[in-house]
């Protein structure tokens, strides 16, 4: 007698992440290989991250160590920890020539004695990382450049290229389960890690934002300080302003990378927009080279969209390594929504950013909380 749960198991294909990954790569002719052995290294930093992070308490290592972060966050012992497993995964590989995390203030160079590569890395090691003492989700958010610059080493310009430019982007979860979430411009995949193989196995194929958006999400507690647009727009994401359609529900998890993944399967938006509250500090919170860049390729490549209630995200050229942007990602109707609230509403605000949006290249970080 078969047994129908066996069966089950074995009818659907199990591919793992370093499978899916080389067959991806087929689909570029001109690939060398070294593309590919990134993301596979970038999936070995995750199972290494995830195997710390749930284990957290146990290993006494809570609490944050004494040191700020360049943006001024206080930095904890994970944030370290995961930093420097990224950094050493890929320091002596030959693929990278440069590398830029939330958690340096300037760009991390390839030691001397090791070879240079093609790829410029991005990373939040720890995105959410207000969460990691509370035992709520929290996540690793990567992105990837191709060097255009012709000297050995990466430089700055290479870092700071605007986002329709990625090659690849994907984030990682620590949550009920871990799950790792890629693109590389051909769509976007989830894997979850099944811990007792060690592996990343394709859970979600081929991700799209569902044409009915579900979920809206903010900080509700910054209301004082939104701007008119902003405010007319959550209203009307509550069903309250315009013509009255059915409120979305509202989550807010506070870690960007498992809010935007719960709208990216369910569909909505996830805002954090800049503020007036001092007409100096326009940009809001989330950092555009870490966080924004790489979950705005991701929701496009979903069918979504991402703006800084300007314009497109990935259209905005850097200017500096920690550079902070408004964001408005989810659906693209929901999104292009806030847009147009912002034009009608809010053209102080938008006077008082495009400065910044706009400004020249420069070394040092623009920003500090
Ligand atoms: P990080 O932990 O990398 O500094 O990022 C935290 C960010 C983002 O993940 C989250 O959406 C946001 O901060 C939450 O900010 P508020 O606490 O102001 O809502
Ligand atoms: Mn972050
Ligand atoms: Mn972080």
């Amino acid at each position: 007698m078969t047994d129908p749960l066996t069966e089950k198991k074995f009818d659907k294909k199990l591919i793992t992440i370093e499978r899916h990954i080389q067959e991806q790569q087929k689909l570029y002719p001109s690939a060398t290989g070294k593309f590919t052995e990134m993301l596979q290294d970038m999936a070995l930093s995750a199972k290494l991250i995830a195997r710390e992070t749930t284990r957290a308490g146990l290993a006494n290592i809570l609490g944050a160590v004494d040191a700020s972060n360049p943006t001024g966050d206080r930095q904890q012992k994970l944030d370290v920890f995961a930093d420097e497993v990224i950094f050493r995964m890929n320091d002596h590989t030959g693929r990278v020539c440069a590398m830029v995390s939330e958690e340096h203030e300037e760009l991390i160079d390839i030691p001397p004695h090791y070879d240079t590569g093609n790829y410029v890395l991005i990373y939040d090691p720890l995105d959410g990382s207000s969460n990691i003492d509370v035992n709520v989700s929290i996540g690793t958010i990567f992105s990837i450049h191709r060097k255009f610059t012709r000297g050995e080493r990466g430089t700055l310009e290479d870092v700071l290229q605007e986002g329709r430019r990625l090659l690849a982007a994907g984030y990682v979860i620590y949550g009920s389960s871990t799950m790792m979430v890629y693109t590389t411009g051909r769509g976007v995949f989830g894997f979850t890690l099944d811990p007792a193989i060690g592996e990343f196995i394709l859970s979600h194929p081929n991700i799209r934002i569902p044409d009915t958006p579900k979920y809206y999400s903010v900080n509700q507690g910054n209301e004082k300080f939104w701007t008119a647009g902003v405010r007319r727009y959550v209203k009307w994401l509550q069903g309250i302003e315009g013509e009255g359609h059915e409120p979305l529900g509202h989550r807010y998890i506070g870690s960007m990378v498992s809010d935007f993944h719960r709208n990216l399967l369910k569909g909505g938006v996830f805002l954090y927009p800049g503020t007036m509250q001092d007409p100096k500090k326009p940009y809001g919170k989330i950092r555009l080279l870490y966080e924004a860049q790489a979950l705005a390729f991701i929701a496009e490549q979903a069918g979504g969209y991402a703006s800084d209630g300007i314009g497109d995200i990935l259209n905005v050229r850097p200017h500096s390594l920690h550079q902070r942007t408004p964001i408005f990602v989810g659906n693209r109707d929901l999104v292009e929504r806030a847009e147009k609230y912002i034009r009608e509403y809010d053209k102080d605000w938008v006077q008082a950013f495009l400065p910044y949006r706009n400004a020249e290249m420069q070394h040092k970080p623009a920003s500090s909380k």
